[in-house]
């Protein structure tokens, strides 16, 4: 909790901007910033205490200002899991943005395919998701600023947002799936088999990021939105092997829809608010 509130205040040292949505953009979208206009920037290595993405392709900063009108406060590069941090530091960035006034929250990454509607380059909406496989951000003491010991998880990623989103992809064209994302601790890759049994359990992508920060975000009674920008057929689903140049290739070739269908959300979100 010390954490979070020393990050607020050295953040509100540097602006006084008041974000009414967060935005995470993952690997390969990181170039969605273009579209905002920007009122402040803070990188995370100016921020002690805060952790730092060690990941090529994964830019470290805070970008604060206004996407279609809505104030915004964005993530270009998280930090993950696998780089060794705790899943407390992994989410701190979540707590933070919300303290600053943030309740909707947009998660978005790069992740691998899994059901045969999970093509690379297509785009799919987070229905629902698996994090049984990382440890939770919620273990140890209850926070009860930020929310309750046991907090309800039956409907994580907002199903009237959800429904809005498919009306706007629908509308601009985008094909968009729905599906479970389920988040592995990587850094490695998976094995096919275990695609497999990621398959049978419900899974239909599989990345390392966003599950465990949807769930700090939703013990704190945020509105979620996650989408995945699907960049490989998961291990053993095609011949090639997998590689992170090859993840964000694909990012970048999905970039033209991902970018389009979060513009829609935004502007559906400014309709809200006027
Ligand atoms: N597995 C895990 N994480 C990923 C993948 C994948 O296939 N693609 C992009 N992120």
């Amino acid at each position: 909790m010390e954490k979070i509130l020393s990050v607020v205040q050295a953040i509100r040292e540097k602006t006084d901007f008041v974000p009414q949505v967060a935005l995470i953009l993952g690997s390969g979208l990181g170039a969605f910033y273009e579209k905002m206009d920007i009122r402040a920037e803070i990188p995370y290595a100016a921020l002690a205490g805060f952790p730092v993405s060690t990941v090529e392709g994964h830019r470290g900063r805070f970008l604060f200002g206004f996407i279609e009108g809505v104030p915004a406060v964005l993530m270009q590069g998280r930090v993950h899991y696998y780089e060794g941090y705790t899943m407390e530091d992994v989410v701190l960035s979540i707590r933070v943005m919300y303290m600053l006034g943030a309740r909707t929250l947009i998660l978005t990454n790069a992740a691998g395919g899994i059901g045969t509607a999970q093509t690379p380059g297509s785009l799919m909406l987070i229905s629902d998701h698996i994090t049984s496989f990382v440890p939770s951000p919620l273990r140890g003491e209850n926070k009860a600023a930020l929310g309750e010991r046991f907090p309800d998880m039956s409907e994580v990623y907002d199903a009237r947002l959800r429904l809005a989103v498919k009306e706007i992809a629908e509308k601009e064209g985008i094909s968009l799936s729905e599906g479970v994302y389920l988040q592995a601790a990587g850094p490695n890759y998976e094995t096919p088999a275990e695609i497999r049994a990621f398959k049978t359990l419900g899974a239909d992508a599989v990345g390392m990021s966003t599950a465990c920060e949807a769930m700090a975000a939703k013990h704190m009674g945020m509105r979620i939105l996650g989408i995945s920008c699907i960049s490989n057929f998961a291990a053993g689903l095609s011949d090639t092997p997998l590689s992170h140049t090859e993840v964000q290739t694909a990012a970048n070739a999905a970039f033209g829809q991902f970018s389009a269908l979060l513009l829609g959300i935004f502007r559906k979100l400014r309709e809200e608010t006027a």
